[in-house]
């Protein structure tokens, strides 16, 4: 049976890092919203046009167009097949319980609800340092993981930049909003019995053998 996710976490807690460990060993379909608004950005559609200016602020994208371009990836015959392990949605109560109504339409039922936990000084540090391939997507940290010929991907030879959303105020901005309109959403995991809390401070291998352990839990 495919493996069904949801990876939650304040900005820069990692869930990018773990999905990819998850689909890399796993086969599960990793579906990160922060990276589709990020191609819709690069190939400049209109709702990249209205994203954009959302997430260079910090704030999130309304919940309308964010749970239509969710769904649709859901949809696809790839995810049905692979499962999924969902990396930035939902992050808001309404769009969990868009995401509820949508599961219960295709029959499916989660696996788990995997809360990666840090606190938020360092999320401030790991966000500090990061940098990310223009191509292929593979993160980076400046100390915790820097890439073997400083400035380009070890997988794929491109370059690497700093995300816009990386400056010090936008942040702090993002971890405000992860406050007000995340941790709802955790709550309300919880109270479906779907939440296993992990604790996010180690290393990257050893969240990930948590996450397994975890899984193989469920
Ligand atoms: P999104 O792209 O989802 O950003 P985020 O949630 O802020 O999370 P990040 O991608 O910044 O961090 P991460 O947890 O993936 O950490 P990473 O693995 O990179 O969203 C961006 C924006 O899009 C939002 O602000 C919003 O505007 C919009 N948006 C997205 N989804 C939305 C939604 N559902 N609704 C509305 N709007 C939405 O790791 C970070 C760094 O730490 C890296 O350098 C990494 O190498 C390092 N690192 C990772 N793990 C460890 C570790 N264990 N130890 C040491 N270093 C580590
Ligand atoms: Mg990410």
């Amino acid at each position: 049976m495919p493996l069904r996710i949801i990876l939650v976490g304040p900005p820069g807690v990692g869930k990018g890092t773990q999905a990819a460990l998850v689909e890399e060993a796993l086969g599960t379909k990793q579906l990160s919203s922060g990276v589709v608004f990020r191609s819709e950005i690069e190939a400049e559609t209109d709702l990249g046009q209205l994203a954009k200016s959302y997430i260079e602020r910090g704030e999130l994208v309304p919940n309308g167009v964010t749970i239509q371009m969710m769904v649709k990836r859901l949809r696809t015959d790839e995810v049905r097949k692979k499962g999924f392990i969902l990396d930035g949605f939902p992050r808001t109560v309404r769009q969990a319980e868009a995401l509820t109504e949508e599961l219960a339409k295709e029959g499916i039922t989660l696996d788990g609800v995997l809360s990666l936990e840090v606190d938020d000084g360092v999320v401030v540090e790991r966000l500090s340092g990061r940098l990310g391939c223009t191509k292929c997507g593979e993160i980076y940290h400046s100390v915790n993981k820097p890439p073997s010929r400083e400035g380009y991907c070890d997988k794929c030879n491109s370059p690497l930049i700093v995300r816009e959303d990386d400056k010090p105020e936008t942040i702090r901005e993002r971890l405000r909003v992860f406050h007000e309109n995340t941790k709802p959403v955790i709550d309300y995991y919880e109270s479906l019995g779907l939440l296993k809390r992990i604790d996010a401070s180690r290393d990257p291998q050893d969240v990930f053998s948590e996450i397994k352990l975890k899984l193989g839990a469920i």
